[in-house]
């Protein structure tokens, strides 16, 4: 997959690209990544599933989607005339889903490349994460690689002690990029109650709270993988995204920074490309992992 420019839209914080409408002409960005995709329709988790903390926001809004045939029929026709990347994140909770979700996906000529969640509990196995364990990681893609001819990009989770044996594990599976981080696990209590403020007692943190940990682990991971790495956690302007780019990656991608302001995600591209000029660089390829340690 070719991007115009690095700045591409976080799954889940840009709906399709046609909420932003108003505010976003898609053809600014290198691309947009939608809301995650399943092979069967999800509810999602019970309200509140939203909660606002400092310098960030804890959501557990659990996957909530019409499944990937209502997608293929009723939402990728609104959007497949965007001159952008258009790129359907996946979710499944075993190999077989994401695989099938991907074959489906895989006759939408305007789709080129599909990104795994592979945060998402494996129901088979105890319901903890795929992408917690190499094992875990790798079955996913290995069961999507079969299945999926295109652009493959697996989304890494952050809730792990060693990211970069992860990243090694997605790309010995023939993962095509990594993109990280998708949310740290964290939690809110109301005090007078005694309980959770999230329905599901945890949830994911994102905002700028978590771009310390996810700037360390896109360094550590561009440092352990030959693939290109997407940046994304926290990035909130241009010198944010410039930050990841320097550390080893090759394209960022703005999440939860869409609800304070829609029209971020431009202005990221305008201020990574003034940049550019102002330090006499002709692209952003001269930059990526230049980072002196
Ligand atoms: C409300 C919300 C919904 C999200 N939904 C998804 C999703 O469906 N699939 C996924 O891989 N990541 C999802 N994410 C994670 C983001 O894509 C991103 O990885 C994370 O928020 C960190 O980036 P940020 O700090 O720029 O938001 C979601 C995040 C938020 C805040």
């Amino acid at each position: 997959m070719a991007l115009k420019n690095p700045v591409m839209t976080a799954s889940g914080t840009f709906g399709y690209g046609t909420e932003f409408a108003d505010f976003v002409d898609p053809a600014a960005l290198g691309g947009i990544i939608v809301k995650g995709t399943t092979l069967e329709p999800r509810e999602g988790n019970n309200y509140p599933r939203m909660v606002e903390t400092a310098s960030g926001m804890l959501n557990c809004v659990g996957l909530q989607n019409k499944g990937v045939h209502y997608f293929c029929e009723h939402i990728y026709p609104e959007i497949e005339h965007f001159d952008t990347n258009i790129v359907v994140n996946v979710s499944g909770s075993a190999p077989e889903d994401y695989a099938k979700c991907a074959a489906c996906l895989a006759g939408l000529p305007r789709i080129p490349a599909i990104e795994l969640n592979i945060s998402c509990p494996n129901v088979k196995n105890g319901g903890m994460a795929f992408g917690v364990t190499p094992e875990g990681a790798a079955s996913v893609v290995r069961a999507v690689r079969a299945a999926w001819p295109r652009t493959l990009i697996v989304k890494l989770s952050p809730n792990v002690t060693d990211i970069a044996e992860i990243a090694r594990a997605a790309e010995a599976e023939g993962a095509d990029a990594l993109s990280l981080i998708n949310t740290l696990m964290g939690m809110a209590i109301d005090v007078e109650k005694r309980r959770p403020l999230l329905s599901i007692g945890t949830g994911g943190l994102s905002g700028p709270a978590v771009k310390p940990v996810a700037l360390r682990m896109v360094w550590q991971v561009a440092r352990a993988v030959s693939v290109p790495v997407i940046g994304l956690g926290g990035i909130s302007n241009a010198t944010d995204a410039l930050e990841f780019l320097i550390a080893g990656a090759s394209a960022v991608q703005i999440g939860t920074a869409n609800f304070l302001d829609p029209q971020v995600s431009v202005k990221v591209v305008e201020g990574i490309n003034r940049w550019l000029d102002e330090h006499g660089c002709t692209g952003v390829e001269e930059i990526v992992g230049t980072l002196q340690a």
